[in-house]
Order: C-alpha cells, then sequence, then structure tokens
C-alpha cells in the first residue's frame, strides 16, 4: 500500500482575548497561581458569533494552501472535536464551505486525543489506497462547556482550531509508528456527561430528556495519569519505530500545562529545547492543541522538512496515544 505524508498545516483562533489578570476579576484566583501552577497566561474565546464550523474552516484553508491540492481533490475530512457546532456532527458543514463536493466528511470524538487518534485513522484509509487526500482538523470551543465560577477549570481551557493535509506519498511512508489507548475506568476524572430527567410521553412510557452540564474534572488524577502513561505511550510508539528518544528532533505533546509537559520531558530524557509550547497564549485547546502548536512552529521556520516529530495526545475518555512522523 501507499505511505503517507503530512504535506500541509493551518490553524485559527478567536480574536477575543483573556488574560489572567482579568479572569481574576470573574473567580478567586491570580496570574501568579494560574502561571506557576500551569503556564498559562491568556487564552483565546470565542464569541456567541463565533462558530466551530468557521475556526475549524479557517484553519482547513491553512493547511489547503501549504499542501498546494485543489479543494476539489480531497477525498476525506475528519474533524476532531468534542464541540461540533451540531450534535449530528459538524465536519459536513466545513466540507460544504469549503466546496469539497468529492470528500466525504464525519466528525471523530477522543478529546484532548482527538488529533493523534484521528491521524492514525486517516493513515489506514491512506495506506489501503481508498483515499489519497485527506484534510484532518482538530478543533474545539471548550468554552461554551467550562463553569465559568469555577476556579479550578475555567483557568485551564481556550479556543481554537488546528488542521493538517494528509496525502499518499511517493517517497515512503512518513508516518513511522502510533500507538492508541483507551482506560475507561479512569473515565470519571473528566467528563462532561449527559443528565438525563425522566420525561413521560404517555401511559408508562418515559423517555430520558435533559442537558449536558460543564466540565467536571479531578485534576489531581488526570495529572498523575498524563505523566505515568504519555512517556510510556511515546516509548511504546518509538519502539515500533525502531527508534530512540534522541532521534526525535521535537516532542509534540497535547498543550495541557506546561508542568505536564515538564515532566513528560523529563522522565524520557528528553532536553526541554525540543518540546513545543504555545499554551502560554492558548491555555488547553483540546483536540487543536496538537495542530495548533505544530502550524505555529512550521510557520517560524522551527520545524524543517525531514525533522522526525513525537506527536502524543491524552484526555478525557481516558484516551491517550502518541504518532511518530517525519515532516
Ligand atoms: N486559583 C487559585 N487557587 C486555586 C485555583 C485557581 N485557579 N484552582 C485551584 N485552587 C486552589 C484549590 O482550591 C486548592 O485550595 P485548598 O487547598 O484551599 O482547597 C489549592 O488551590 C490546590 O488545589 P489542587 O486542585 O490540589 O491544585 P493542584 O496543585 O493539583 O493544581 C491543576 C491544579 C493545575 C489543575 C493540576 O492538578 C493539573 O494541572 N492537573 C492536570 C489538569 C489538566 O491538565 N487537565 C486537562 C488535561 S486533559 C485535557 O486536556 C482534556
Amino acid at each position: 500500500g501507499a505511505g503517507i505524508a503530512i504535506t500541509g498545516s493551518g490553524s485559527a483562533t478567536p480574536s477575543a482575548s483573556l488574560d489572567n489578570d482579568t479572569l481574576s476579576q470573574l473567580v478567586e484566583t491570580s496570574d501568579e497561581w494560574i502561571a506557576t501552577r500551569t503556564g498559562i497566561r491568556q487564552r483565546r474565546l470565542a464569541n456567541a458569533g463565533e462558530s466551530l464550523t468557521e475556526l475549524a474552516t479557517r484553519a482547513a484553508r491553512g493547511a489547503i494552501a501549504m499542501s498546494g491540492i485543489e479543494v476539489e481533490d480531497l477525498d476525506l475530512i475528519v474533524l476532531a472535536t468534542s464541540t461540533a457546532d451540531d450534535l449530528f456532527g459538524s465536519a459536513s458543514a466545513i466540507q460544504a464551505q469549503l466546496g469539497a463536493r468529492r470528500a466525504v466528511a464525519f466528525d471523530l470524538t477522543a478529546a484532548c486525543s482527538g488529533f493523534v487518534f484521528g491521524l492514525a485513522t486517516v493513515a489506514q484509509f491512506v495506506r489501503t489506497g481508498v483515499y489519497r487526500n485527506v484534510l484532518l482538523i482538530g478543533a474545539d470551543i471548550l468554552s461554551r462547556w467550562v463553569d465559568w465560577s469555577d476556579r479550578r477549570t475555567c483557568v485551564l481551557f481556550g479556543d481554537g482550531a488546528g488542521a493538517v493535509v494528509v496525502q499518499a506519498s511517493t517517497t515512503g511512508d512518513r508516518l513511522l509508528s502510533f500507538e492508541l489507548c483507551s482506560d475507561g475506568s479512569l473515565n470519571n476524572c473528566l467528563q462532561l456527561p449527559y443528565r438525563t430527567q425522566p420525561h413521560s410521553l404517555v401511559g408508562a412510557i418515559e423517555v430520558g430528556q435533559g442537558d449536558y452540564g460543564t466540565i467536571a474534572m479531578n485534576g489531581k488524577e488526570v495529572y498523575r495519569f498524563a505523566v505515568k502513561r504519555v512517556p510510556e505511550v511515546i516509548e511504546k510508539a518509538l519502539y515500533r519505530a525502531n527508534l530512540n528518544i534522541d532521534e526525535i528532533d521535537w516532542l509534540v505533546l497535547h498543550q495541557a500545562n506546561q508542568r505536564i509537559l515538564d515532566a513528560v520531558a523529563d522522565r524520557l530524557h528528553c532536553p526541554r529545547e525540543k518540546v513545543l509550547t504555545n499554551l502560554s497564549k492558548y491555555g488547553n485547546t483540546s483536540a487543536a492543541s496538537i495542530p495548533l502548536v505544530l502550524d505555529e512552529a512550521v510557520r517560524q521556520n522551527q520545524i524543517k522538512p525531514g525533522d522526525r516529530i513525537a506527536a502524543s495526545g491524552f484526555g478525557a475518555g481516558v484516551t491517550w496515544g502518541a504518532a511518530i512522523f517525519e515532516w
């Protein structure tokens, strides 16, 4: 079968920025507390008029332009998100906005692991020869689901979108390995469950109807899970690729928290200079964080053609995974 290559990246963020000092007018917190515990200094927030579809489409246009493909040549669009504009999915709306008439489009939900799970998923379609030109988007507007009176969570999250174009490669397979994991027994450490109320219809027949609440998180559990499982999964993926950490140019981790990034790098004995970070500007943007930080590094000429990247996402589910690829 064909190999795959990532041939373009793009990203988009809403323009409104909320810094820690301003946030401390809303909840009892401080720039000092947030910055030392998380590394986050500001986050971008989508207003009521800004849709996930629009953010994702902007990121997609950047990736399509960099790759040089025509929109009409796209075969598949996968949107990794947990915050679609429409519970039935938003990938089709993006397909329409882009005018990618030939492409089949669907959503994939794996929280903050969505981009890595999406990359592994789209790779299967390309490697088997079913599709050649794929758009993979990671996008989330978590601000819609944050409890803005809960200082333990509202300081962490921000909104954004990132995208890559994945194509059949004529010069070898540039996705060197991946490894995906789930552990539903830890589901309650980070969740946004639908809560049902009985709603009587007729006679004894009732249905459950309700609403999603707001993000509930056990921060310490999430931290412990991440610093243990992320180094493990990266090591497994490196082993599969027959590489060791010294042969990796960039560690591109889900941008949850600077302390998690530092701890993962240290456990892998990876110098911190190799760890991409932009979470001080954007906070945790969930499925968007990996393609967002990747795209910024590519556009700033930090990541260069041929560089080897170890990417790892981790989050609710819980889910976690790693992918090793060459730029
Ligand atoms: N400002 C000021 N004080 C705060 C804040 C805040 N924003 N948040 C919590 N506190 C207080 C708490 O109330 C508590 O006070 P108390 O001792 O009087 O009760 C104290 O600070 C310590 O709280 P902890 O929750 O124990 O703080 P901790 O040191 O664990 O840090 C943090 C919290 C930063 C959230 C940490 O647990 C963490 O980083 N966890 C990982 C979270 C994460 O990354 N989640 C998302 C990853 S997965 C995904 O991306 C979806």
